[in-house]
């Protein structure tokens, strides 16, 4: 029996939204304390909507489809919108993940309220779905002294090229 789904595949094979902005509106990131895997999520916002959303990984398949996914969920939405979509709302939209994979979900609405939280600090504004959030919380243990940019980028190149 096949351990992931058609659509968690197919999202893992061709991944929406990977990459980043030149200027972004705002950007997030945040390390499993799980797993100790990065994800970084940028977002452009204009009037109060994100317009578009990009993430770059050192997480596993399970998290590129997550984020491919969730990024998919949120361009579009206003911010207060995207900060009620739940860690349940990606999982449901994948059509699943196995119950040892759920935690790499959470990297994606983690880095997503991360980086809403540092276009709110950036721009001055507040939002009831952020009342609370502490974009450093969990990560302490989980960087391994190494370089999350260039760790990211070589695996999202690997990501591109089919490797990974
Ligand atoms: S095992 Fe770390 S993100 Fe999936």
């Amino acid at each position: 029996m096949a351990i992931y789904n058609d659509k968690v595949i197919d999202h893992f094979t061709n991944p929406h939204n990977v990459g980043e902005f030149e200027n972004p509106d705002g950007e997030g990131t945040y390390g499993s304390p799980v797993c100790g895997d990065m994800m970084k999520i940028s977002i452009m916002v204009e009037d109060g909507v994100i317009t578009d959303a990009r993430f770059k990984t050192f997480g596993c398949g399970s998290a590129i489809a997550s984020s491919s996914v969730a990024t998919d969920m949120i361009i579009g939405k206003t911010v207060e919108e995207a900060l009620k979509v739940t860690n349940g709302d990606v999982l449901d939209e994948l059509g699943g993940l196995p119950p040892i994979k759920i935690h790499c979900s959470v990297l994606a609405d983690h880095a997503i309220k991360s980086a809403i939280y540092d276009y709110a600090q950036r721009h001055g504004k507040t939002y009831k779905g952020l009342e609370g959030f502490d974009p450093h919380a969990d990560e302490e243990d989980t960087h391994h002294g190494c370089d999350m940019e260039t760790a990211v980028d070589e695996m999202v190149a690997e990501v591109k090229a089919g490797r990974k």
